[in-house]
């Protein structure tokens, strides 16, 4: 029978190559941290449970990693990434002939169809400890990796390495799995006397090799998820590999993206079926796209849902926002969040807007700020129109009743109300209500001086 898996993740250690003030397992790939990228991949092997290291920003990091089955595990000092296992030894005591899989916290490229073989190989053998290796291009950075004479291995450090020892191509990837009696057994005996004055977990690797315990390696071929992720161009590596991933996916369910290179869309977007994306979009969060829609360049989509057949033109930016069916909006709409625009609205060039409920089939075509609105069907909103909804210490709302019309550059100084079917004329500062059905103009009478020319004005 398959023995039952527990899972740790070394997340103590700062990321010094970051040169950031907030731990490296918080940075974020496609819209989500790091450390979230590696549990998930970690959850799909359904270990008992996955215990965290932490330490630098522990709490920050606690934050990030709570849920069922996690449980984080305090490292005080960062002493090296043996030291960082020790300190799970109380929370796993317990758990005797059951297995270990131990990862590093910095490795968000990692999917569970690659830990699978590996627990089923490492099982299969009955080891001891199994390692995980790989041949990078370039092995710089990463533990070499070395037979012993008795059929044991050893890995050691870049920083410890010899210029010839440098030369061997298989390295230490930095995923493991132990037995975890076994492994706290061995584990005391690591030491610290190396370059860095760390203690390494890769240690572990000879001592128990050297003790008799069946130690094994198992060498993947997938080396592209293998890479950490030390300093901020890994970081931009590795999110471009996500990112292919992500676009892979969406692409096999049936959405067209025209140009792979330029498009980003994060972990949790989802598109829908039919749907085109032109290059240079960005989609991000929690956006969720129905089918047969059009996102045309440059547009920049952030936790937003975007109805079926929805088109959005060229340098648009939504936020927080909701766009129904058949909704037309952009070139260079803004809608900021809280923005519900209703079947068949269509909102054009330059128009912003903000916490506003657009009903069914109204439109704004030009150069409007609607903010805190709420617009019924059938509108139509001239060019300029703006809704002065801020008095310097409230904002006020407009309201705008079914198939009212709204003429160009007309200001409405909320709190007010345009009733059904209503008009108001262009040039119009509305600070009254307007009574359903009727026009309300508010304009200066114009003047014209005769012949002011000739009088020597130009
Ligand atoms: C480690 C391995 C190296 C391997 C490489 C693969 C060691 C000594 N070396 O090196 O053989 O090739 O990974 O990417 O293990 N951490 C703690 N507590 C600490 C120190 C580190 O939790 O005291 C955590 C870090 O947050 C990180 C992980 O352990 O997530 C690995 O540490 P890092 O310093 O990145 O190790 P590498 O130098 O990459
Ligand atoms: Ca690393």
């Amino acid at each position: 029978m398959k023995r039952s898996v527990h899972a740790l993740i070394l997340a103590a250690g700062k990321g010094t190559r970051f040169k950031s003030e907030k731990i490296k397992v918080l940075h974020s790939l496609m819209g989500k941290s790091m450390i979230q990228i590696v549990l998930d991949s970690v959850s799909r092997l359904k270990p008992e449970k996955i215990h965290i290291i932490v330490g630098y920003q522990k709490d920050a990091v606690k934050a990030e990693t709570s849920g069922d089955h996690m449980h984080c595990v305090e490292q005080k000092e960062q002493k090296g990434t043996g030291h960082a296992v020790l300190s799970a030894k109380s929370a796993l005591r317990k758990e005797g002939d059951k297995d270990l899989l131990v990862m590093n916290g910095d490795l968000p490229l990692i999917r569970t169809e690659t830990l699978r073989p590996f627990l089923k190989f490492h099982q299969k053998m009955n080891n001891s400890l199994t390692f995980m290796t790989s041949e990078p291009e370039n092995p710089f950075g990463f533990g070499r990796v070395f037979k012993t004479e008795k059929g044991g291995f050893f890995v050691i450090e870049e920083k410890d390495a010899t210029p010839e020892q440098k030369k061997i191509k298989e390295v230490n990837v930095g995923i493991y799995l132990f037995n975890i009696k076994d492994l706290f057994r061995a584990l005391p005996k690591i030491s610290n006397n190396n370059k860095k004055g760390e203690f390494y977990l890769t240690d572990i690797v000879e001592i128990m090799s050297l003790e008799g315990m069946k130690v094994g390696k198992f060498k993947t071929e997938n080396r592209e998820e293998v890479v950490g992720v030390n300093d901020r161009f890994e970081l931009a590596l590795a999110a471009d590999v996500l990112r292919k991933r992500k676009i892979e996916s969406l692409t096999s369910s049936g959405v067209t993206v025209y140009d792979p290179k330029t498009t980003w869309i994060d972990f949790d977007v989802k598109v829908g079926r039919d749907s085109i994306l032109y290059p240079s979009v960005i989609l991000e969060g929690k956006t969720v796209i129905g089918s047969h829609c059009k996102i045309y360049p440059f547009s920049h989509i952030i936790d937003s849902k975007i109805g079926d057949r929805t088109k959005v033109l060229t340098s648009s930016m939504v936020e927080m926002s909701t766009l129904e069916k058949d909704v037309q909006i952009g070139p260079f709409t803004r809608l900021r969040p809280n923005s519900i625009l209703k079947q068949g609205a269509r909102v054009g060039n330059f128009v912003e807007m903000k916490n506003t409920v657009f009903g069914k089939g109204s439109k704004a075509g030009h150069l409007s700020y609607l903010g805190d609105s709420e617009i019924a069907d059938d509108v139509n909103i001239g060019a300029g129109t703006i809704c002065c909804n801020y008095d310097g210490e409230n904002k006020n709302k407009t309201i705008i009743e079914e198939g009212a019309f709204i003429g160009s550059g007309v200001e409405l100084v909320a709190p007010v109300k345009v009733g059904k079917k209503a008009y108001v004329g262009a040039g119009s500062t509305i600070t009254k209500n307007v009574s359903p059905g009727s026009l309300a103009v508010e304009r200066g009478k114009q003047i014209e001086k005769k012949d002011w020319t000739k009088k020597g004005k130009k």
